[in-house]
């Protein structure tokens, strides 16, 4: 067999696309990305975001590709395998690490996002108006016990996928949940369509206007470019380290990364065109989904229907999503730590909700937890900035480097090619260019801005 004896992994290149795009897919295209989209002023954030796909998001994509299937282990077993170097295992500690702050909020959120499907199937989102849409949310986030219901109600359905395995549970969830979530999609752009906004939103996503790119617009494109697909934390590696021999890794990688862009998109322009029907600003922060989404779509014929798909496809999202985030630490407590994969899935269960139900109780900045604040972040904003900003650009830099300059260039170009049988030289060639002298520089540089010390830099010399 293509595995090591024991070891499980997806069966085809087709099922390692869609669970990898299961991976990248997630809150970030439904309730990050329109809302970053909307308040940076659209073409031109775009525009930005595309190159650092193609610059820092598929370089480092591939890179984790390659590690993980050259050696068929998770992050820290990869690395004993590649390196003798102590130093280059901080690639794992840094994976173990941003996965757990991801998942302590994400978890949050997507206990959020279930919750809506519930409340629009039971018809509290019937007529919505601005004021009661703020209400809804509200009483959505604190609490202080049904967001921690729902919290325990995700991690329990991510638990149960990850308990059934890479390929029960993984492959499978994923190869009837993607293609489910791009019908759900077409149905509100074809809705969208129809709407008289539609052609703003176009204009808002397309026609770029230079003015409003700024030195921070262009560091939140990068931060988005690395949460979106789902890099810079081991992840990729773990998936990676399920594919085939005979899979294409390059293929793979432009392919999701295209159509995870493709994705926002589609979700962007109905977004969008709902909200310029109806008079509305695309700028209104991180509640565009819970608190715009429901009033505009509520005004809408057959709004209910439409807005119980797109939480129904949000809640998808939001669940393959988190899937592979704790693949990356199931994979490690599993193999390195000899534990048996329930063990694994139940112990990690218990560390999400011991820590994350700290992170959704602070969202309510009423709560005595939401008065508690470090460096001005409660702890549901220190858990995202904590991994976002700094632990995804810095695994982010150290793949790149330790990809582009301690592997040897053959072995790279033997395992891409998958032993010569791909015809891929030139491809290779520009990807360990761009790898070495390009991808390490561009995130040198979101790394220093998201600690603030390019602005710090620029204040002192002007
Ligand atoms: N890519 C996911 C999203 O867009 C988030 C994610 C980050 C998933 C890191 C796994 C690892 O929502």
């Amino acid at each position: 067999m293509e595995h090591k004896k024991g070891r499980e992994g997806f069966s085809s290149g087709i099922a390692a696309f869609l669970a990898t795009l299961g991976s990248a897919v997630g809150l970030g295209n439904i309730w990050k990305f329109p809302y970053v989209v909307g308040e940076n002023g659209g073409a031109a954030f775009l525009l930005v975001y595309f190159i650092c796909i193609i610059f820092i998001g598929l370089p480092v994509m591939i890179s984790e590709f390659y590690i993980g299937r050259k050696t068929k282990k998770n992050v820290m077993g990869a690395l004993e395998i590649l390196t003798p170097k102590r130093k280059w295992k901080t690639i794992g500690i840094i994976s173990i690490l941003a996965s757990y702050f991801i998942v302590f909020f994400y978890s949050s959120v997507g206990g959020w996002v279930y919750s809506y499907v519930f409340k629009i199937i039971k018809g509290d989102f019937y007529e919505v108006t601005s004021q009661s849409a703020q209400d809804e949310f509200v009483r959505t986030i604190i609490g202080p016990i049904p967001p921690i219901v729902w919290q325990v109600i995700v991690v329990a359905v991510v638990s149960l996928i990850l308990a059934l395995g890479v390929k029960n549970g993984i492959e499978r969830i994923t190869k009837t949940l993607m293609p489910i979530l791009f019908i759900l999609i077409l149905i509100c752009d074809i809705k969208a369509v129809t709407l008289p906004g539609i052609g703003d939103s176009f204009k808002f996503l397309f026609k770029v206007d230079f003015s409003m790119l700024s030195g921070s617009v262009i560091l939140m494109a990068m931060g988005l470019a690395f949460f979106k697909l789902s890099l810079g934390m081991g992840c990729m590696m773990t998936y990676g380290s399920y594919f085939t021999k005979k899979d294409n890794m390059m293929g793979t990688a432009a392919k999701v990364a295209i159509s995870d862009t493709i994705v926002s998109l589609l979700v962007g322009i109905a977004v969008f065109s709902a909200v310029f029907s109806f008079e509305m600003k695309p700028s209104s922060g991180p509640g565009l989904l819970f608190m715009t989404v429901p009033m505009v779509f509520s005004k809408l014929p057959f709004g209910t229907l439409l807005l119980l798909a797109f939480f129904i496809l949000a809640s998808i999202a939001a669940t393959t999503a988190m899937t592979s985030m704790c693949e990356v630490v199931i994979a490690y407590y599993s193999e390195q730590k000899g534990m048996s994969r329930t063990k694994a899935v139940l112990l990690n269960a218990v560390i999400i909700l011991g820590i994350g139900i700290f992170a959704t109780l602070s969202a309510d900045a009423g709560s005595l937890l939401g008065k508690f604040t470090i460096f001005h972040m409660r702890l549901f904003g220190l858990f995202d900035f904590l991994s976002s900003n700094i632990l995804l650009p810095l695994g982010g830099i150290l793949i790149a480097l330790f990809v582009g300059y301690v592997i040897p260039k053959e072995d790279i170009k033997k395992e891409l090619s998958n032993e010569g049988k791909l015809k891929l030289d030139k491809l290779i060639d520009a990807y360990y260019v761009i790898l070495r002298y390009v991808t390490p520089v561009l995130v040198f540089v979101v790394f220093l801005s998201s600690l603030g010390l390019i602005e710090k830099l620029i204040k002192l010399f002007h």
